[in-house]
């Protein structure tokens, strides 16, 4: 039996992507895509990039109706990903440069209707458009989907069932209340129990509270999001549906961020015992970047949105002490994000010329440079609910120093300072506590300390290299899930709730009201 899922995003890379919600989408859909068995159909806002990507479209219906005026509703593969995809088509509200926001970062005031609209037309398909398949599941992801589980209640719609993934529940999509008519949402939806957030409407708080089940992109950011350090006021709404939450960690897209076949560093390949071409990519780092060519150097990298998440301004504070106290550190930082952030850093690129380079922007190209030719890769964040970015620097032996939150605690392995040098053997990187610039700085020094000693350096690089992150792992974790939900589901699977997996993790689960999915090997130090 076939099963069909309908995967609703704001983003999925190459169609739209502004961070790691782009990839995480894309890459699992591909990966659980598999004609014949599961059939995945992706449906995005038809913004102009995602025109341009997306192949041949037909119209295959017409949306009265909907939030902000009626759409239509175009069909096609996307080439690249050889996926079905569906984008929904209103000029007004998607014919526009950014996905989110304009050129100055300004969120676009018509946000609310933009989402309300996709969700609205999502849960059209889910409820059945005369030629178009059906699904059995929709997969909602982020606030920008969230309403798509109101939208079936309010239709009165048991089926197809849904299910909410929380990629980073910092961002709720919270809009006036008054709003709700506009967005077709009832009176009745908009009380404390649903939709309503202290006066608000929080798209996100009525998907977690209609969803079927809720999926969290790592294990620790799920017990995390249930404290009110972590939960961005959501932590009671999230305890109280923990019984119908599970975590699924993300994988990487391993063709894409491949150091032995990578389409941006074309005869550039290398791989453990075969390290050569990386000093080479080290040294195109440097001139692309304009610091000083030394292959000697330590060059640190920072890849990700110039953001306080990010921990940018830490960085900023840190690096001019790294930068005085280590004559071989340079640091190159590519990104783009908050403005003054974005000129903090530059700033320190002007008064460290030759040896700290800072590119504000981001091409796809620059980024796998990056990972590839850099020794360390800086990755300090307050909360990061996954975070790819450390594991596509792994892939490339580029050792992280990331912070010991959310995912970057389960997915990057150090047995820690007072376990001794030679512990550090095992070890994938370096992990630290704390968003002061003095903790930031005491993670770099222990790194340039560890890469005084080639031996262990290597090994570290090896175990990074070695680790599996593919998408192989967390696709059949996705499946029984599905399978778990679905009404339709095969034969001799089970029904109703998601199984735990093993005593310990059970046990895990029921302490943290959360349904222990066991995440895999590579998650465990
Ligand atoms: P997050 O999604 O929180 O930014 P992740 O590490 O999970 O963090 O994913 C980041 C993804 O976004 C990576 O694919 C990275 O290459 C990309 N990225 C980082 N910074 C930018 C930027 N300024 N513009 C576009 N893409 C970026
Ligand atoms: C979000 C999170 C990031 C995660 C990504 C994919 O952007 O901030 O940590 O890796 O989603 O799930």
């Amino acid at each position: 039996m076939i099963l069909n899922i309908l995967a609703v995003s704001a983003e999925a890379f190459p169609l739209a992507k502004t961070g790691g919600l782009g990839d995480a989408v894309s890459g699992l859909c591909r990966a659980l895509h598999r004609p014949g068995h599961t059939h995945v159909t992706l449906m995005l806002p038809a913004y102009p990039a995602a025109l341009e990507q997306a192949g041949p479209l037909h119209e295959c219906a017409r949306l009265e109706g909907l939030a902000g005026g009626t759409a239509t509703l175009l069909a096609g593969t996307v080439p690249s990903l050889g996926l079905p995809v569906l984008l929904l088509r209103n000029d007004a509200l998607y014919r526009r440069d950014g996905l989110y926001a304009d050129a100055e970062g300004n969120e676009y005031p018509d946000n609310a209707v933009r989402f309300a609209a996709l969700a609205q037309a999502a849960a059209r398909v889910a409820w059945g458009i005369p030629g178009v398949q059906r699904p059995d599941i929709v997969h909602a992801h982020d606030w920008h989907a969230a309403l798509v589980p109101l939208y079936l209640r309010q239709m009165r719609a048991d089926e197809p069932k849904t299910l909410l993934t929380l990629h980073n529940i910092a961002f709720q999509g919270v809009f006036p209340l008054d709003l709700a008519p506009a967005l077709g949402i009832r009176q009745s939806f908009c009380t404390s129990d649903c939709a309503e957030f202290w006066g608000r409407l929080n798209f996100l708080k009525a998907g977690i509270r209609h969803a079927d089940l809720i999926s969290v992109v790592s294990r620790t950011y799920a017990r995390e999001i249930l404290t009110p350090a972590f939960g961005c006021g959501l932590e009671g709404v999230l305890a109280d549906r923990a019984d119908d939450s599970i975590s699924i960690p993300n994988g990487i897209d391993v063709s894409v961020w491949n150091p032995q076949a990578d389409e941006y560093l074309p005869g550039l390949g290398f791989s453990i015992g075969r390290m050569e071409n990386k000093a080479v990519c080290k040294r195109r780092l440097q001139e692309r970047f304009g610091l000083t060519p030394d292959p000697a150097a330590a060059v640190m990298a920072l890849g990700s949105r110039v953001t306080r998440q990010k921990m940018a301004d830490v960085a900023a504070q840190a690096l001019p002490g790294a930068l005085e106290a280590h004559p071989e550190l340079q640091v190159c930082i590519l990104g783009r994000g908050e403005k003054p952030l974005e000129a903090a850093l530059q700033d320190l690129g002007r008064r460290y010329p030759g040896r700290c380079a800072v590119h504000v922007g981001f091409q796809e190209p620059e980024a796998h440079l990056l990972h590839a030719g850099a020794d360390i890769l800086l990755h300090g964040s307050r909360f990061e609910p996954f975070g790819l970015t450390p594991l596509y620097a792994m892939r490339y032996g580029t050792i992280p120093i990331g912070s010991r939150v959310g995912g970057m605690a389960d997915t990057i392995r150090d047995p820690g300072a007072p376990r001794g040098l030679e512990s550090m053997r095992q070890a994938t990187g370096v992990l630290f506590d704390g968003d002061s610039a003095a903790d930031m700085a005491a993670a770099i020094d222990r790194a340039l300390a560890l890469r005084r000693h080639p031996d262990i350096w290597q090994a570290m690089q090896r175990n990074a290299m070695r680790t599996d992150f593919s998408w192989s792992r967390a696709a059949p974790l996705y499946l029984r899930a599905y399978r778990a939900l679905c009404p339709r589901r095969p034969a001799g699977v089970p029904a109703a709730r998601v199984p735990a997996v093993g005593p310990k993790e059970e046990s895990r689960g029921r302490r943290a009201g959360l349904l222990g999915y066991a995440d895999p090997a590579w998650t465990r130090p």
